[in-house]
């Protein structure tokens, strides 16, 4: 298809036309030119295809779909092959149905465990969120139907969504808030983006050329259509200038007229204009040409793939004594009313109509399971009844297994948490039961981090997320040893909110929201604070152990545009075959810009057998230990040494090497009056410049002026020189001793300068 061509054939008014949706999910179709509309939908964990009666929080009946568990677990799983499988099947569900593109991943980092959309979102880390996305646009594209990576950017809370600016400064963004969509686009090439709702820096993202130009397409690449988030615009000429390509949803032709207008009036260039049709095209036609209506969709096998997805996803936070895995032929009492309806999903665009679902309890039939629904979900509460029912069955069990976590209210889009806490009526039933029965584990079903206050009551806890709808099934394999949980925290689970770095920020005023903490975000923070946290990023027990040694890299010293090859063997010493998520760290040893103590640059899944040892191989370039520099507008090495550490969460890293980096960048520099001397000293040819009057000088301060001879004796080198790191050039003149000329200043910057 010759899209330029066609795009000449439109007139002025179909153009505007086509850069806005039909209809709530379809674009437009042009019938006098034969150019079709296409079909998009949520996502990002499955389908919501809506048939009728568009709305965006999932409001409206969808198509019976298959939900998989939620960003919040697959990132867990740090396997990017499983996210990839998991794209693949609902790519074959959108060809089956006839959409064009599946609106997702979302990737905005996990910057409090308030946001209400968490669940919906892979970590706090953004190189984690950025390789899990790119893993699961590879499989949904494979089959020929495009994503929209969400929501472009610093989209980190509900609260006031729609009119929120974040105020972040660059050096934040391009660390922490962009590399979760820049990883994808780079690599994965989504066919769509997806901007946000909120401003970023006072500008609508919707709006925002920085954004969706400069940054999205002439620095990362990006080739496809820009869609504004349903309801994102606020100025629809400025967006199409700025590179918003669609709105959706339809603005029944208001928007359309104000672009006609804005043309017409010399306001917008219709060149402009001519190229969102046309990456819009594009779009349209890359499906269409390559629709496959016939492409089964076994949702059968999807739910087992779900639950094997779900598996894979599951963080065993604590297992005492060894209590997990439980014996098939214990008796054993599921208590609490998530056993029976587990909460799986989250609430809003992202809510699926699940063809069917499995909770633990219909998972374990034909198994020694009681049941005692513990509390009330409708009417949050445990009441004495429930309560004693609950205490009994675990007073006549071996184990008892409380199914816990938030509600659906608790966490959903369109709103944040006002608190951590878990339902009071399930903390009772959980500490009741706990004094029952001194075998009890908690099985959590939540999007985002609770207070655990009885987590000394209880001897394990699993994590299992929002683990779609096939959850029950994972849950009862994990419990049972069936399978061997893998899956490490994406997040920091904190010991209260109050630690959380951007609590005193969060959530903000009228005017904004501020990104204080800056690159501080999660264990950035807390490791730097050394804080206690209740479970460290990347925690994650096994039902085996392993052993990580033998670390090598393939240069002590290299520089900042070589890569630098590290191997570590990891062995497994338990009886168990399992997976170890071999995790990989870098911190910048002695840094002279604040950074965190260290970040994740690596992470593989190996499958181990007991008493297997395999050699995992990482790759790093200069991204892994660069920060960016904002008078260099790049990213940047400093020359020094880095640590690199590896292990099984961020704090359990028990092998580590140094590695000496050079840079191969000068950093801008210009020197004025006010440049002080520690700033100079550290450039060698300042030194050579100004070393006769440093000794001067240095001499100067030794001899030491009025001072009483106690007092000169109290001053040692290090102190004068110390002192003297702070002075500014022009303060030669004045500490000098009167033995400069006039013109040293001036004649030195010229030197140091030129
Ligand atoms: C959400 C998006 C979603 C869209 C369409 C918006 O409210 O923020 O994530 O894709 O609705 O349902």
């Amino acid at each position: 298809m010759d899209i330029k061509a066609l795009v000449s054939q439109l007139t002025l008014e179909e153009k505007a036309g086509l850069c806005s949706g039909g209809d709530f999910w379809h674009t437009k179709a042009v019938e006098r030119l034969g150019i079709p509309a296409v079909m998009v939908s949520d996502g990002p964990h499955g389908l919501r295809k809506q048939d009728q009666g568009g709305d965006h929080l999932g409001v409206n009946e969808s198509i019976k779909a298959v939900c998989f568990p939620a960003a919040c677990a697959t990132a867990a799983s740090f396997d990017r092959a499983l996210l990839t499988r998991m794209g693949k099947a609902i790519g074959d569900a959108c060809q089956h149905e006839g959409l064009a593109v599946v609106l997702g991943p979302a990737v905005n980092i996990k910057r409090s465990p308030l946001c209400g959309r968490n669940f919906e979102y892979y970590s706090e880390d953004p190189y984690l969120a950025g390789e899990a996305a790119s893993a699961f646009i590879d499989g949904v594209q494979s089959r020929n139907v495009g994503t929209s990576i969400k929501h472009f950017a610093a989209n980190n809370q509900e609260h006031r969504r729609m009119s929120s600016s974040s105020e972040v400064d660059e050096r934040t963004l391009r660390e922490i808030y962009f590399p979760g969509f820049e990883t994808p686009v780079k690599r994965s090439k989504p066919w769509t983006v997806m901007c946000s709702y909120n401003r970023v820096n006072g500008v609508y993202a919707s709006e925002n050329p920085w954004l969706l130009t400069d940054v999205l397409r002439n620095e990362w690449g990006f080739d496809g259509f820009v869609v504004s988030d349903w309801g994102a615009v606020s100025d629809r000429p400025a967006g199409v200038a700025a590179g918003l390509d669609l709105e959706m949803p339809s603005s029944f032709g208001v928007n359309d007229r104000k672009i006609v207008e804005a043309v017409k009036a010399g306001k917008l260039d219709e060149a402009k204009l001519d190229l969102a049709c046309e990456r819009i095209l594009n779009i349209v036609y890359r499906f269409t040409e390559n629709a496959r209506p016939d492409t089964p969709w076994d949702k059968e096998a999807q739910h087992q793939l779900a639950a094997e997805i779900a598996g894979e996803c599951m963080v065993l936070l604590k297992n005492e004594g060894g209590i997990l895995p439980l014996s098939k032929g214990d008796d054993v009492a599921f208590i609490g009313e998530f056993a029976k309806k587990p909460r799986y999903q989250g609430g809003g665009s992202s809510h699926i109509n699940s063809f069917k679902t499995t909770s633990a309890l219909e998972a374990a039939a034909g198994m020694k399971v009681t049941y005692a629904q513990g509390y009330d979900l409708a009417a949050d509460a445990a009441p004495d009844a429930l309560l004693e029912e609950a205490v009994a069955a675990a007073k006549t069990a071996k184990v008892a297994v409380v199914f816990a976590g938030l509600p659906d209210a608790y966490e959903s889009e369109g709103y944040d948490r006002a608190h951590m806490r878990m339902p009071e009526s399930q903390v009772r039933v959980i500490e009741a039961v706990a004094d029952a029965n001194p075998n009890t584990v908690v099985v959590l079903h939540n999007g985002s981090p609770v207070e655990m206050p009885w987590i000394g009551k209880v001897r394990a806890v699993l994590e299992a997320y929002l683990g779609g709808q096939a959850v029950g099934l994972a849950t009862v394999r994990v419990l049972y040893g069936d399978v061997n949980p893998s899956g490490h925290l994406a997040e920091t689970i904190p010991l209260r909110l109050e630690d959380n770095p951007s609590y005193l920020f969060y959530g903000g005023s009228a005017k904004g929201t501020e990104y204080r903490e800056g690159v501080f975000v999660g264990y950035r923070y807390y490791d730097k604070k050394r804080m206690d946290v209740l479970f460290p990023f990347g925690h994650g027990l096994s039902y085996t152990t392993f052993e990580y040694s033998d670390l090598r890299l393939s240069a002590d010293r290299i520089k900042d545009t070589d890569t630098l090859t590290v191997t570590v063997a990891v062995k497994n010493t338990g009886a168990r075959p399992g997976k170890a998520v071999v995790q990989l760290y870098v911190g910048d040893a002695d840094s002279d810009v604040p950074r965190p103590v260290r970040e994740l640059k690596g992470y593989e899944k190996v499958l181990l057998n007991p008493g297997e040892m395999k050699d995992v191989t990482f790759t790093l370039g200069k991204r892994a230990f660069a920060y960016w520099n904002g008078d260099l507008h790049d990213w940047h090495v400093e020359t020094g040494d880095f640590t690199i550490e590896v292990g099984a969460s961020s704090r359990d890293l028990p092998v580590r090497a140094t590695v000496h980096v050079e840079s191969t960048a000068a950093l801008p520099v210009h020197y004025d009056e006010n440049s002080i001397l520690m700033d100079i000293l550290k450039d060698p040819r300042a030194k050579a410049v100004l070393r006769p009057v440093i000794e001067a000088m240095t001499a100067t301060f030794q001899s030491g002026g009025e001072d009483s001879d106690a007092a000169k004796e109290a001053i040692t080198d290090e102190m004068n020189l110390a002192m003297m790191n702070y002075m500014p050039l022009r303060g030669l003149y004045s500490f000098g001793d009167g033995q400069l000329s006039e013109n040293f200043v001036a004649d030195a910057l010229e030197q140091l300068n030129g």
